[in-house]
């Protein structure tokens, strides 16, 4: 492709390989959220239903000048894996198939459920690593057992490879719970060190990084929906950049902090101070039964106190929010399902001072808002490891739109602003397919 001019910089077009085949992918944790996206996929395909919510399935593109008109689908723009080409598979702690796991979850409806049975039944979990150090309020019953940790992710290594036999390309998503709050140790330092945890059982390795540690060791790309800390350590993204096999953050960003992404950079646009931002919510699925466990709470809570931190700059804007007082709660509720509804209380403050509050109230359905998030991710990981330009930098930046805790280079600050995140993922498909960047700026419309 030609080199392009842009902002003054020589940018070659990179070539992306098309995306001809099978895509196979391979999920973490058959619950809610897998089989909502799994289930929704087939409706789809069937012509059931619309793949709302998905950007790579509705997203259109500008491209070139407002008055060009050129807006394509993103799919019909950069070269995606079609749905009918998606192939699962999967792993869980309960030997559940992806229709009575879908049952269970009650999600979607057991009339939508009953035309895709005969597919959904097909898909039958293999047996997980697990460990319930690392889940305290699930007792698995459909796992893998082995000498060591090493012997474990030999395993998954192997399902990995029998399954490649069957598709052209594959990528791993965790759809998995969350586990206890973990901090990066020695373990995590190096590729060696990790391998020597392996092999010596260190309890640094959580079952969340043996999956990992299979799918980068076997060049395959791997997204992380829960806000563990599996690839958010140094060797995960040496293992990543060194066989090419993209990675990208954690945590889908779904609910409330989808919601406080949008609000937080609208008050700073505005210089709106804030004092308080308090945030509950209830939710009864088996998620919500997780992090009712203390220690899988405080992952969690990490995860969503982060993006305020970073939109609100305090360091740059003392005035306007030095002192928030950022509170989360997180109550299981067994009545409301996976209807979760969450409750923001916003302090803010404008001219000379004044208070003002904000109060929201969102009535979302959990898994509904996650599954178009676990698909694109997936289908944009796939892309990325087609993409020479993208393949062998570890961590994919431009997919932070997708997730609460973002993943960087190292000494960057992560960006959380959804609007730039969206941006952001927007450009890197311009650049990547060659086409000049848009930068807003807009001042030839006036020559
Ligand atoms: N739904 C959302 O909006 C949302 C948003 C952000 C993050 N998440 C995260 O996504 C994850 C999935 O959410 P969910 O609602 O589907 O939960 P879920 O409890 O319904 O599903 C999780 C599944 O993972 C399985 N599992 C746990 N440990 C495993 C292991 N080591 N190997 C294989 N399977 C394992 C469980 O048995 C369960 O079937 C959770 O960590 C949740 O915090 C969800």
């Amino acid at each position: 492709m030609a080199n392009m001019k842009q902002g003054g910089h020589e940018t070659a077009g990179q070539s992306v390989a098309p995306a001809n085949g099978k895509l196979g992918v391979m999920v973490v944790g058959l619950g809610a959220v897998a089989t909502t996206m799994i289930a929704g996929v087939e409706a789809v395909r069937r012509g059931l239903a619309k793949p709302i919510g998905s950007l790579t399935q509705m997203g259109t593109i500008r491209l070139g000048k407002r008055t060009e008109s050129k807006s394509p689908l993103i799919k019909d723009f950069v070269p995606l894996a079609d749905l009918n080409d998606v192939v699962f598979t999967g792993w869980d702690i309960f030997e559940d198939n992806v229709y009575e796991s879908a049952a269970h979850a009650e999600v979607l409806k057991p009339e939508i459920l009953a035309k895709l049975k005969p597919y959904l039944e097909t898909i039958k979990p293999m047996p997980a690593v697990f460990d319930q150090f690392y889940v305290k309020r699930l007792h698995g019953t459909h796992v893998k057992t082995g000498k060591n940790k090493r012997e474990l992710a030999e395993q998954v290594k192997a399902d990995i490879r029998a399954f490649k036999k069957t598709v052209d390309r594959v990528v791993m998503i965790w759809c998995g719970s969350t586990e206890i709050f973990m901090e990066p140790s020695a373990v995590h330092a190096s590729i060696e060190n990790f391998e020597k945890g392996l092999e010596c059982n260190d309890a640094g390795i959580a079952s969340s990084q043996i999956y990992a540690y299979a799918a980068l060791s076997e060049g395959v790309p791997f997204a992380n929906g829960a806000p563990n800390l599996t690839v958010d350590v140094p060797a995960m993204i040496e293992l990543s950049k060194r066989n090419a096999a993209p990675i990208c953050g954690k945590d889908f960003k779904t609910g409330q902090t989808f919601m406080k992404t949008v609000l937080a950079p609208a008050f700073k646009a505005r210089m709106l101070g804030v004092s308080g931002w308090f945030s509950t919510n209830i939710l009864g699925n088996r998620d919500g039964e997780v992090l009712d466990d203390p220690q899988s709470f405080k992952t969690k809570e990490e995860s969503k106190l982060g993006s305020l931190e970073y939109i609100f700059q305090p360091d740059l804007y003392p005035d306007l929010y030095k002192d928030i007082y950022h509170k989360i709660r997180i109550n299981y509720y067994p009545p409301r399902g996976d209807e979760k509804e969450a409750w923001d209380n916003i302090d803010i403050f404008g001219w000379l001072g004044y208070p003002m509050q904000l109060k929201v109230n969102f009535l979302c359905r959990d898994s509904i808002l996650a599954a178009p998030v676990a698909l694109d991710l997936v289908l944009f990981l796939d892309l990325a490891k087609r993409t020479p330009d993208l393949r062998s930098i570890g961590i994919q930046e431009w997919l932070s739109f997708y997730l609460k805790s973002p993943q960087t280079a190292e000494g960057l600050y992560p960006e959380h602003d959804l609007f730039i995140q969206s941006m952001k993922l927007k450009n890197t498909l311009r650049h990547i397919m060659g086409h000049e960047l848009i930068t807003h700026l807009g001042l030839e419309y006036y020559d």
